[in-house]
């Protein structure tokens, strides 16, 4: 068996202090799981500001360093706007396991974004854990995705 098969995959996730507690729930779930977990904060549940979470995770995905990672804001839009700046970053706003499901099989998504004000405990768990459990569909999907990075004119 090869050695990255026998490691454990680290996820990294972060949130502001509108995920935070789900974000501390969530990642108990992982651990369990038997994920590794690089937890880019908050660290607190005090007033801070999504973007500097999201620049980190999307950043890990982005460059290749993570396979994938999870956000958690209120809505789940502001982390998508800033994950979804980086390059090879697909962040869906999954708000239903039946979402997350289809945010990996048609748009291989490799970020999970949970709108945690928006989202029961139970629904974002099981999201969470369809979303790690579902292949992308390739074929027609495939072709769609690497449109996704054509330049802005769309050419
Ligand atoms: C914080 O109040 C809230 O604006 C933030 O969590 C997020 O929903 C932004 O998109």
């Amino acid at each position: 068996m090869a050695k990255e098969e026998l490691m454990a995959e680290l996820i990294p996730i972060g949130s502001d202090h509108a995920g935070f507690e789900l974000k501390e729930k969530l990642e108990a779930h992982l651990k369990a799981l038997g994920y590794e977990v690089d937890d880019y904060g908050a660290a607190t549940p005090a007033p801070t500001d999504y973007a500097d979470y999201a620049h980190r995770v999307a950043r890990k995905v982005s460059t290749g360093e993570a396979r994938r990672g999870v956000l958690l804001c209120g809505t789940g839009l502001g982390m998508s706007y800033v994950a979804n700046r980086y390059p090879h970053v697909r962040a869906a706003v999954v708000w239903s396991p039946e979402i997350a499901e289809l945010s990996r099989r048609h748009n291989d998504a490799n970020v999970l974004v949970l709108p945690a004000r928006f989202i029961s405990d139970e629904d974002a768990e099981k999201a969470l854990d369809v979303w790690l459990s579902t292949p992308f569909d390739g074929g027609r999907h495939a072709r769609r995705v690497e449109k996704i990075e054509l330049e802005e004119t769309g050419e």
